[in-house]
């Protein structure tokens, strides 16, 4: 084992004081972090602040100037979907509401005569140029949310802070940004390059920020149960041998906990305390990243295993972690609770995100982390982003927060035609979903979502085998029946994608010299294959494993075994028939025999620029890697 850049021991604790300060992690700071001063301009917000000012200092166009005077949207009811259970046990849930195309309309006024800035949503504060850590009456239902819901034993004094962010993208840009001084080669001495942890199989996007800083890329081992700490390759490993020559030893992880991108693995807390402790040793900064929190399946291994004709498993124990605080919902307490429960020492940045709770085109999201980091990210904000998008601020702050109780006639009046067509019941009825419709959204779509997964799974499972017969032509005629696994894959527990491993090994052309190749590689077969079932009439378009390759290492050894398939991206009735068209087409794979076929598929992603041919006969291209930016979301 090396030697730990900090023992968290070290902390003072003052009396009368349960829980720790976080630690002071300001040497972890890049340069342009140090450097970086509160924005002069922001700090005169609170002048602007004082009743009656008449404010000539700020290039702030009146409100009169904007072109919108309302914004409104029909939007749905939180019962919209229907929930699943919480634990495999339980049976029960309550239904989606009796119409789900049920609706209500929100509508943000031009402006509101409301002196609470926490409560005040109208087009003139929403539009206005604002705070960098966000719009104050949604900063503040995100910070409650956060800190009283999600996160609600956080074990360090005084809890976490939100800064609002346009996305998780962002608030990873943000994090280098924090964290990360550029490196280059032939400039910068090696021994600064800084190095990112991340489990071999990472969402593609992370990569396309960290390496253009000339960040070491550092894979660590992943078993069944996600980021293996101990064993070869293992985290322990990675971090107590590692070798000088490649820069700096990390002190920077990059992982996603709940419904991996793309493995769909959810990690268990025992393994998140094992992961914590490592690298609170090694003095390293865990980023969360957690667009798919609310997506954990309970029923995936009970049904996985009906699905096989296997063996009910275990009804799982309760995960041995007791919060010190309920979030107060049933269902957000019966997830796997996040680094930041067991983070004593306020190292853990955790990306939290609307794009899949409300939509990608938001680009609304949230970080959270201890305050003096938190801070840092507010002066980058101020500096780069300024502030999320007013238009989608205001909106989600209306939905959940509700319209103004006081509204005035005239701001009534100002709703559309639409909105009249609501009966004053319907308007009166709706005062925002509040944090409890907000959850009730979240176990309405975890439920879609996993009825969905087990759709997809169900049918990929029956196709898993290629079951062969052949007849002896003699007496007995025998027939002998072969059983080939295609693929393998385990149900994913949680997310939005089935990560399924390719038996190409079995394929008859496997390693089979080729007309033009050398040799038909696993990379190759790979490759083709993805492009045969996007062809008539398969028409299934997959992600393949090579896209969300750690490395070339990785994609070399391993990326070209797996495909990731997404659940969530097709409307609910296509859910199953793609999969039955994936299947399909990997068994119709399985019967071709001749390489030229193969070489053919080859030359449509060499079109791309993709595969370094069908010459040197290496397998997929920088395009077809290129291809997970889009595809890899
Ligand atoms: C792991 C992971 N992080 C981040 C994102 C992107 O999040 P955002 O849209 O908030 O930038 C995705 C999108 O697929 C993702 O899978």
């Amino acid at each position: 084992m090396g030697s730990a850049g900090y023992h968290s021991d070290e902390r003072a604790r003052p009396a009368g004081h349960e829980k720790p300060a976080p630690l002071d992690l300001s040497h972890h700071f890049s340069a342009v972090t140090k450097r970086r001063v509160a924005s002069q301009i922001k700090q005169a917000y609170k002048f602007f602040q004082i009743p009656g000012i008449l404010n000539i200092a700020g290039g702030l166009p009146h409100v009169d100037f904007f072109p919108f005077d309302t914004l409104e949207a029909q939007a749905a009811k939180p019962e919209r979907w229907t929930p699943s259970p919480n634990h495999p046990a339980e049976s029960a849930v309550p239904s989606a509401s009796s119409d789900p195309a049920a609706a209500t309309h929100i509508t943000v006024p031009k402006t509101l005569d409301e002196s609470d800035p926490l409560k005040k949503v109208d087009l003139a504060t929403a539009l206005q140029y604002g705070l960098a850590e966000g719009y104050p009456p949604l900063l503040s239902w995100v910070r409650q949310f956060t800190r009283d819901h999600l996160h609600p034993d956080t074990p360090y004094r005084d809890g976490p802070e939100v800064v609002l962010t346009c996305g998780s993208t962002d608030g990873f840009a943000k994090t280098l940004s924090l964290f990360v001084d550029e490196w280059t080669e032939g400039v910068n001495d090696i021994r600064q390059r800084p190095g990112l942890l991340c489990e071999t199989f990472v969402y593609t996007n992370v990569l396309g920020q960290a390496v253009p800083l000339g960040m070491h890329i550092a894979p660590v081992k992943a078993d069944a149960f996600g980021m293996a700490v101990e064993g070869p390759g293992g985290l322990e490993d990675v971090l107590a041998n590692w070798d000088p020559a490649k820069g700096k030893r990390p002190h920077l992880m990059y992982t996603v906990t709940l419904g991996h991108n793309p493995t769909g693995i959810v990690l268990s807390v025992e393994r998140k305390k094992e992961i914590y402790a490592v690298c609170s040793r090694y003095d390293v900064i865990i980023v969360e990243d957690e667009p798919y929190w609310y997506l954990q399946f309970p029923s995936a291994a009970t049904e996985e295993a009906k699905s096989r004709g296997k063996p009910a498993p275990p009804v799982p124990q309760q995960d041995p972690h007791t919060p010190t605080h309920s979030s107060g919902s049933p269902f957000l307490d019966s997830l796997t609770p996040s680094f930041l429960a067991l983070d004593t020492d306020g190292r853990v940045v955790r990306l939290d995100t609307f794009s899949k709770t409300v939509a990608p085109g938001c680009r609304l999201g949230w970080i959270t982390a201890q305050p003096a980091i938190a801070e840092r990210f507010q002066r980058i904000s101020e500096a780069t982003t300024q502030q999320p998008s007013g238009f989608v601020q205001g909106l989600i702050a209306e939905l959940v927060l509700g319209p103004h109780a006081q509204q005035s006639a005239q701001q009534r009046a100002a709703r559309s035609t639409f909105a009249r067509l609501l009966t004053p019941a319907q308007q009166a009825a709706f005062s925002g979903w509040d944090v409890t419709g907000w959850i009730r959204w979240l176990a309405g779509l975890r439920g879609t979502y996993e009825r969905r997964m087990a759709r997809m799974c169900r049918v990929l499972d029956a196709h898993a085998v290629l079951i062969t017969t052949t007849t002896t032509p003699s007496q007995e005629n025998w027939t002998a029946i072969a059983t080939t696994p295609l693929y393998t894959f385990a149900w994913p527990r949680g997310g939005m994608f089935v990560w399924l491993s390719l038996n190409l090994a079995a394929h008859a052309l496997f390693g089979a010299p080729g007309l033009r190749l050398p040799a038909l590689t696993g990379p190759v077969l790979s490759t083709a294959l993805m492009v045969f079932l996007t062809r008539k009439p398969f028409r299934v378009l997959v992600a393949t494993g090579s896209m969300f390759s750690a490395d070339d290492a990785v994609r070399r050894d391993e990326g070209w075994r797996y495909y990731r398939l997404c659940f969530a991206a097709e409307a609910e009735e296509h859910v199953a028939a793609a999969a039955e068209r994936f299947a399909q087409g990997v068994h119709a794979f399985w019967a071709v025999r001749d390489a030229g076929v193969v070489e053919e598929l080859l030359e449509e992603v060499a079109g791309l620029g993709g595969v370094e041919g069908l010459g040197a006969g290496v397998g997929v291209g920088e395009d077809v890697v290129r291809l997970g930016g889009v595809m890899g979301c």
